[in-house]
């Protein structure tokens, strides 16, 4: 069966998901819709297939579309999702989930009580990549996990994208739109996390924008741009994990996965795919390690794919509310802590086990 999607936000990300939604023979992106006419039609035209430009209202009113994919700016992503399932429609949110846990958490109740679906992005450790480091840490290959580190360290996006300005306000920030990935990866990997504690800071109180558009626009930063968080996982695991806009270069591996019998280098979360290289104690030597034979999927749209394919079968999605939640969880926790200056309880809101191993078959089941 062909679902429906509604795309609300017709930016920057909005050509990922065109292109590879086209691998889902489930997928069709029937109308676009954003605040600005002119890109809701440049990508309606873009996708083809017939599929129309609209207004946020018609593509809401339009009972055919059952998913609303919500690639609006973060400030706007509850507004949005709150309309689309107030409109009985299901939800696929870009990361992060909502700005603040309520509106997350709000948005995850009103889906339940209309029995709809939210979740959303990240859907990367979904490939190839992160799922041959699932199976790898599940077949004990590198014992029981002792710990994880995680690096995304950079100097800002203001010198390429065209507005820029939303990572420097509140729901921006280098935890809230990269720390998505990297967590997510990270319960994936390890299950859900009971508590944390953080340190941040704000390096640069103003930033300029060099990428072509607005030049030599200065921008002031309001939230922090360099955030260190420190990870209790329920299976006993400890992570550590930085986020920066304030680190020119660095020598740091995105992920590492630390066992009692070996250390895994897992690829960059913020793809699908990339290098898994497997140290254990028998071989002493980093090996590099094939991924997941049977994964074709890749790209932008594979959670969302899933999600309509979870709809048809009555199963629970991937990419799901309790997971995007739980990292929006995590993320404030962190910046709590660092103002509270103490450790932060998580509420359990996952089940003790990540995700199950998925596979390309499994995807249509
Ligand atoms: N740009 C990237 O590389 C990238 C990568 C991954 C995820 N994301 C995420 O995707 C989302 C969008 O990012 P982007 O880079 O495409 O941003 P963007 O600013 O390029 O595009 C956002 C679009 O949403 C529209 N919009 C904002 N509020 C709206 C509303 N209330 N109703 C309808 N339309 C509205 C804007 O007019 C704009 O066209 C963000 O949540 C971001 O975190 C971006």
């Amino acid at each position: 069966m062909v679902t429906n999607i509604g795309v609300i936000g017709c930016g920057n990300i909005s050509s990922a998901y065109i292109k590879h939604s086209k691998q889902y023979e489930n997928l069709f992106f029937k109308a676009f819709a954003d605040l600005d006419s002119e890109r809701a039609q440049a990508k309606a035209e873009e996708y083809g297939q017939g599929a129309v430009a609209c207004t946020v209202e018609e593509l809401l009113a339009d009972p055919e579309i059952t998913i609303v994919l919500n690639i609006t700016i973060p400030n706007a992503h509850y507004s949005v999702a709150k309309a689309a399932l107030m409109a009985g429609k299901s939800v696929y949110n870009e990361k992060p989930l909502t700005i603040s846990k309520s509106e997350g958490k709000e948005l995850l109740e009103l889906a339940r009580e209309k029995g709809l679906r939210v979740g959303g992005a990240p859907d990367t450790f979904l490939g190839a990549g992160i799922q041959t480091c699932r199976k790898i840490i599940e077949d004990g290959l590198i014992g029981f996990p002792v710990g994880a580190t995680a690096f995304m360290m950079g100097h800002g996006h203001e010198s390429w994208h065209p507005d820029p300005e939303f990572y420097y306000q509140v729901g921006g920030g280098p935890m809230f739109d990269m720390g998505p990935y990297y967590l997510t990866a990270l319960v994936n990997l390890l299950g859900p996390i009971n508590s944390v504690s953080g340190s941040t800071r704000i390096s640069f109180p103003e930033r300029t924008i060099t990428s072509e558009k607005k030049f030599g626009k200065k921008v002031p930063v309001e939230v922090p741009t360099h955030v260190v968080g420190l990870l209790n996982f329920d299976n006993g695991a400890i992570g550590t994990i930085i986020t920066s806009f304030d680190v020119w270069a660095h020598h740091m591996p995105c992920i590492e996965i630390y066992g009692s019998k070996g250390s895994l280098v897992v690829p960059d979360p913020n793809t699908f795919e990339g290098e898994v290289l497997l140290w254990t104690e028998e071989a002493r030597e980093w090996q590099a390690i094939p991924l997941l034979e049977d994964r074709k999927f890749t790209g932008r749209s594979l959670g969302l794919a899933d999600m309509a394919y979870a709809i048809e079968n009555q199963r629970e999605h991937r990419a799901n509310g309790k997971l995007t939640y739980h990292v929006l969880e995590i993320m404030h926790a962190i910046h709590e802590s660092a103002i509270l200056d103490k450790t932060i309880a998580l509420a359990p809101v996952m089940s003790g086990k990540p995700t199950p191993l998925f596979r390309d078959a499994d995807l249509a089941k």
